[in-house]
C-alpha cells in the first residue's frame, strides 16, 4: 500500500447529463487515482425517473451514489433551497477536500452554493460556457457556479476566453482559492465518454431493430428546454416542423421525449397538431432512452435536430449536422465550423435547416475537445492543487 495522501472528493449529480458526465470521472478514478482519491457521491434526486437516472448507473458503471438527497420536482427556489440544505449538512458531516459540480442545473448552483458559504473548495466541471442570454435560468446558475470555484475546467477555448472577459487571471499562482482561481482549458469529459462507450454500442442495444431504423435513413430528436416546452407557440412551431418535415420526405424522426415535454405536449399544442403527431407513422415519440442507445441512434442518424447541450455536441463529435431549436448557443464553435445551424423555434429556418443539411455535400468536423482524457486531467490537477 501507498503512504501517499488520500484526498476525498465530493461529488454532487442530480440531473440526467451530469450523471453521465460523472462517470468519466468515476473512471479516470477507478483506473488511475484510487490510491490517491476516495469519491463519495451525493444524488440531489432532482431526476428520478428510472430512466432519467438508475439506466446511467446500471449501464455506465458509475458506483451508487453514497447520498440520495430525494429532492425531486419543484419549482426554482424550492428544489434549489431544499439541495442547499441537504448539501451543506453532508458537507459538514464529510468534511471533504473539495466538492466537485458538473455544468449548469439546479444541482450545480445548490452545491456551489451550499460549499463557497462554509468554504469547500468548489471545482467546476465545464465552466466559462455563456448563452449570454439570462433568461434561461441555466446562465444564472454556471455564472454563478464559476464565480465562487477555485479550479475551473472550460471544455472550450471560447469558454476560457469567456472567463478572462469576465476578469478570470490567467497567472494566478497557487494557492488556489475562490478568491485567487485557476482556469484551464481541458477538453471535454462528454468526449471522453462518447469515445469510451461508443464501443459497439449497436451491439450492445437493439434500440435500432426495436424502432425498425436503418443507418442513415431516419433523424433523431430530443426536445426539453423550458423555453420550448413552456411557450405554446414554440411548442407547436417546432412539432408542426418535425411533423411536415417527416412526413413530406418520407423520413422518420425518432424523439425520445423528455417527461418535462411529454408531460406538457397535450396541454400546449394544439388540439389539431397534438392528433396529426400521434398519426404520423414517421414520427417516432418514445421514452427516454439508455446513453448507450442514444449513442446508437446518434452514430446511426442521418441529421440531429435538438435543444439539449450534450446533444448538440455528440451529434458532433459522431459527425453528424445538427439544427438548434434555441436562439443561441453556448457551443458556438459548432455553429462557426458550419455542422450547425441555429434555427430557434421558427419552422421555416427548421425546415431550411434540414433541406440545407439534406443538400449538403462535406461538413467540417475539426478536434475541439480535446483527446478523451479530460477527466484524467482534471484528477491530476484536483490531487496537485486541493490540499
Ligand atoms: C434540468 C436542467 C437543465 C438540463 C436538464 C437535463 C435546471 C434548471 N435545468 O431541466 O439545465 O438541461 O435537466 O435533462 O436544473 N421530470 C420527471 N421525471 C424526472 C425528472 C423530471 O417527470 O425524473 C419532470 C417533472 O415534471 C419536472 C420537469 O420534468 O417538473 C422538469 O424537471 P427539472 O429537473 O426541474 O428540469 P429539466 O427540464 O429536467
Ligand atoms: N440522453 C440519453 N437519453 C435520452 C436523451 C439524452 O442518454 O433519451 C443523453 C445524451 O446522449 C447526452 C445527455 O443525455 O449525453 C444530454 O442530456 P439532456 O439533453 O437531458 O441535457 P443537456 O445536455 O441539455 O443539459
Amino acid at each position: 500500500m501507498t503512504n501517499e495522501r488520500k484526498i476525498k472528493i465530493l461529488t454532487i449529480i442530480g440531473a440526467r447529463p451530469q450523471i453521465i458526465k460523472a462517470a468519466a470521472l468515476s473512471r479516470a478514478i477507478k483506473n488511475k487515482f484510487k490510491h490517491k482519491i476516495q469519491e463519495v457521491i451525493v444524488h440531489t434526486g432532482q431526476h428520478y425517473d428510472e430512466n432519467m437516472s438508475q439506466v446511467f448507473f446500471d449501464e455506465l458503471d458509475i458506483p451508487n451514489p453514497d447520498y440520495n438527497l430525494n429532492t425531486g420536482s419543484g419549482s426554482h427556489g424550492k428544489q434549489t433551497a431544499s439541495m442547499i440544505e441537504g448539501i451543506e449538512d453532508i458537507l459538514l458531516k464529510e468534511k471533504p477536500n473539495c466538492i466537485v459540480l458538473y455544468g449548469d442545473t439546479n444541482s450545480t448552483l445548490a452545491g456551489a452554493i451550499a460549499a463557497s458559504k462554509i468554504h469547500v473548495p468548489v471545482i467546476h466541471i465545464e465552466a466559462g460556457l455563456r448563452s449570454f442570454n439570462k433568461s434561461m435560468p441555466e446562465e444564472i446558475n454556471r455564472i454563478m457556479c464559476d464565480h465562487v470555484s477555485a479550479l475551473l475546467f472550460c471544455p472550450t477555448k471560447s469558454g476560457y476566453d469567456n472567463l478572462l472577459k469576465e476578469g478570470f487571471k490567467e497567472n494566478n499562482r497557487p494557492p488556489y482559492t475562490f478568491d485567487n482561481p485557476k482556469i484551464y482549458h481541458c477538453g471535454d469529459v462528454m468526449y471522453d465518454n462518447s469515445i469510451y462507450f461508443s464501443t459497439n454500442a449497436e451491439q450492445k442495444t437493439t434500440v435500432l431493430k426495436d424502432n425498425n431504423l436503418q443507418q442513415s435513413k431516419f433523424v433523431l430528436a430530443t426536445i426539453h428546454r423550458n423555453n420550448n416546452t413552456d411557450y405554446p407557440l414554440r411548442l407547436n412551431a417546432i412539432f408542426s416542423a418535425l411533423n411536415s418535415i417527416s412526413s413530406e420526405n418520407k423520413i422518420t424522426i425518432i424523439l425520445p421525449l423528455h417527461p418535462r415535454t411529454a408531460k406538457l405536449l397535450s396541454k400546449n399544442l394544439s388540439a389539431e397538431l397534438y392528433k396529426i403527431i400521434q398519426t404520423n407513422q414517421y414520427l417516432k415519440i418514445v421514452t427516454p432512452v439508455s446513453f448507450l442507445e442514444m449513442i446508437a441512434l446518434e452514430r446511426n442518424s442521418s441529421m440531429i435536430i435538438t435543444d439539449s447541450g450534450g446533444v448538440q455536441k455528440e451529434a458532433f463529435f459522431f459527425k453528424k449536422p445538427c439544427i438548434i431549436l434555441r436562439s443561441e448557443t453556448e457551443w458556438i464553435e459548432l455553429v462557426k465550423c458550419g455542422s450547425a445551424i441555429i434555427a430557434d423555434a421558427d419552422e421555416t429556418k427548421i425546415t431550411e435547416a434540414y433541406n440545407y443539411f439534406s443538400a449538403a455535400k462535406k461538413l467540417e468536423f475539426p478536434d475541439l475537445f480535446g483527446d478523451g482524457k479530460a477527466a484524467e486531467f482534471i484528477c491530476g490537477e484536483i490531487l496537485t492543487y486541493i490540499k
